[in-house]
Order: structure tokens, then C-alpha cells, then sequence
């Protein structure tokens, strides 16, 4: 296993101790979040954790979980959730984070808005002075809908000043979403100055479904790096 992925396992390891028997778990995206599954499969095949039901926030964790024999549920049927772990692209130091270069920003959003205690975990490589400030995608969910008109829409909030919108592609199609939207992923030079303000205006855009700045959400933010475990809450 590379250094890094063993940085990812440590903070999904140490997130998995917030999960206790008789909870509801959201269970993230990705490659870190994916550890952070398998643990708590684990954990239950052991019979150290019984009675967890996981709303999964992807079609991918949701065939991951289901494999690993995890009881699964939707919102729908479980609209209060109690603990959600889940990777971020950026983590600031306010513990605002960027989400949704893996593509599941909605549902992500959707399931950790809905948890009582929302654990995020990262290796210390997803750090950044400012959001927007690693210069990789802030993504944005869009319907697919006059979807160029949008984006244009998009790059041209003074929000997102000299941003650079561009439609994520998969080959030489459009990536499609769990929902079967689109997403534009916007570049950024140097960190988002307001991501608050950004958030709005962005949201406020018809068409727009959701993006990718998860501000004031998560509660506990688990980073791991050479030197060790370190553990921020809110
Ligand atoms: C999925 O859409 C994302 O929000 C992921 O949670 C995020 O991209 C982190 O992924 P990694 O753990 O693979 O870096």
C-alpha cells in the first residue's frame, strides 16, 4: 500500500471509532471513505459492531457496502442519521472543505446535512490555506438541461471572478452523475475570497443543482499525516 493510502486508512480507522452498535452511518465517497466501509464491515463481520444500518452517498459505496453485507437504507427510511464519515478534496483551516471531484458532491451533501456528528478524514496532502487554493476542480452539479448556458452563466459570477469553467467529461461524453446531472468543475488561480458568498451566488443560479463548497458542515475533521493522527473538532 502506497504512504499515502496508509494515511487514508489511518484517519478512516480512527473516524470508524465515533461508530457505535445501534447506529446510522452515512458512508462517503471515495478512496478514503472506502477504507472507512471496509472497516466498519469489518468490525461488524467480527461481530464488534451489530445493528448499523449505512445510507450510502453513491451508487459506487452503495455496491461496496452491499458487497461487504452492511444493512442499507435510504433517506427516505432513515432521515436522521448519527454519524456520516467522508473523505474532502480540500480541507481549510476553519475546517470548511471542498467535496465532489469523485462526482457524488449531492448525495454527499444531502446525507451529511442529515447527520448528527459529520467526520471528515483526509491525509494532510488536502490541506490548503484557502478553498479553491490546491488549483484542482471546485465541482458544481448542473442539470443537463442548456447545459452550456449554465456554464457560461457559471464563469461569469463576480462571486467566482476569473475562475475557469469547464464540463467534466468522461471519453468523449459528458460525465453523468448518480442523478444524471452534469458537472462543471471550476479552476481557480488563487483561493475562493468569500466561499460563503460564492455558495450563494452559485446556488442562485437556475439550473444549478449544488456545488461542491461544504461550508459550516463538518464536525470533526480526522488528518493524518508522517508525524501522526491529528483530530480537529469544530
Ligand atoms: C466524492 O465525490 C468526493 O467528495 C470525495 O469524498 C472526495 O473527492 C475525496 O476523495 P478521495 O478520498 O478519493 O480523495
Amino acid at each position: 500500500m502506497s504512504l499515502q493510502d496508509q494515511l487514508k486508512q489511518q484517519a478512516a480507522w480512527k473516524a470508524v471509532d465515533y461508530v457505535k452498535s445501534d447506529m446510522v452511518v452515512g458512508l462517503g465517497t471515495g478512496s478514503t471513505a472506502a477504507f472507512a466501509v471496509d472497516r466498519i464491515g469489518q468490525l461488524m463481520k467480527e461481530g464488534k459492531l451489530k445493528n448499523i444500518i449505512g445510507v450510502p452517498t453513491s451508487i459506487r459505496t452503495y455496491e461496496q457496502a452491499l458487497a461487504l453485507g452492511i444493512p442499507l437504507a435510504t433517506l427516505d427510511e432513515q432521515p436522521h442519521i448519527d454519524v456520516a464519515i467522508d473523505g474532502a478534496d480540500e480541507v481549510d483551516p476553519n475546517l470548511d472543505v471542498v467535496k465532489g471531484r469523485g462526482g457524488a458532491l449531492l448525495r454527499e451533501k444531502m446525507v451529511e446535512m442529515a447527520s448528527d456528528i459529520f467526520v471528515c478524514i483526509v491525509d494532510d496532502s488536502k490541506m490548503v490555506s484557502g478553498l479553491g487554493g490546491s488549483k484542482l476542480a471546485m465541482p458544481v452539479e448542473i442539470v443537463q438541461f442548456c447545459h452550456k448556458y449554465t456554464l457560461s452563466r457559471l464563469s461569469k459570477l463576480k462571486e467566482v471572478a476569473g475562475c475557469e469553467a469547464k464540463l467534466r467529461m468522461a471519453g468523449d461524453k459528458p460525465y453523468v452523475t448518480d442523478n444524471s446531472n452534469y458537472i462543471v468543475d471550476l479552476y481557480f488561480e488563487t483561493p475562493i475570497s468569500d466561499p460563503a458568498a460564492a455558495s450563494k451566488a452559485i446556488l442562485d443560479l437556475e439550473g444549478v443543482v449544488d456545488h461542491g463548497l461544504f461550508l459550516n458542515m463538518v464536525d470533526v475533521c480526522i488528518i493524518a499525516g508522517q508525524t501522526g493522527v491529528e483530530v480537529k473538532e469544530r
